[in-house]
């Protein structure tokens, strides 16, 4: 059997940990959900001071090396909305979409990006490692497709028609934001930690 290392992923979302860890297939890395109690305070100003926040406590929690993401869809016609306040824009995932529809409503420049940033801490909570990953492309007029989660039915990522929720979940871990910096992370981690 292969020989894993073990890192914990920082969140309570295990439909992202099931993301992560398909992605990091083949890699020798398994990402596990952090221990009961993780309820860290996401009160950083940007993606990247967020996932601090969120990969020191489970490190704290855990007392094991620790990733973290934070992530969220910024529209360029409103000024970056919803950006940091992505999961927090409406009590629930549909109306934060029917929110997101209205708001952009007939405006001609539908250009948005998913942002992801990535934090990778040691037991301690030292940083070891950041990463970014960006995947540009355009909200839809109408909502379409159920795989995925969040903002996925209403984004149709550059060089495609079809919204991400359409896609099969093998598709968008290959284009991403989460994809792209997962993969930026885990060329740090064999380099500098299995490879040692
Ligand atoms: P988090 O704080 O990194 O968990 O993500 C913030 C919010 O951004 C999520 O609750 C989603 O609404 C949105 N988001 C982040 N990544 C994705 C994605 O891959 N697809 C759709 N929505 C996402």
């Amino acid at each position: 059997m292969e020989n894993k290392i073990q890192i914990v992923f920082a969140t309570g979302n295990k439909h992202k940990v099931k993301e992560i860890n398909e992605i990091a297939q083949g890699s020798g890395i398994e990402f596990i959900l952090p221990p009961e109690g993780f309820d860290p305070d996401e009160n950083g100003k940007t993606f990247a001071e967020n996932s601090y926040i969120k990969a020191k406590e489970a490190s704290k929690l855990s007392h094991n090396l620790s990733l973290a993401d934070d992530s969220g869809l910024c529209v360029e016609a409103l000024n970056g909305e919803p950006g940091l306040y992505s999961a927090r824009y409406a009590p629930t995932a549909q109306e934060r979409i029917d929110k997101l529809l209205k708001n952009i409503n007939d405006l001609a420049n539908r250009k948005a990006k998913f942002v992801c940033a990535m934090t990778l801490v040691d037991k301690d909570g030292n940083i070891l490692n950041q990463e970014i990953g960006e995947c540009h492309g355009n909200i839809a007029t109408k909502q379409a497709g159920t795989n995925g989660f969040g903002y996925d039915p209403i984004f149709i990522p550059d060089g495609y028609e079809i919204t991400i929720a359409e896609m099969p979940e093998s598709l968008k871990n290959t284009i991403s934001h989460r994809s792209i910096a997962l993969n930026k992370m885990i060329k740090y981690i064999k380099e500098f930690i299995i490879d040692r």
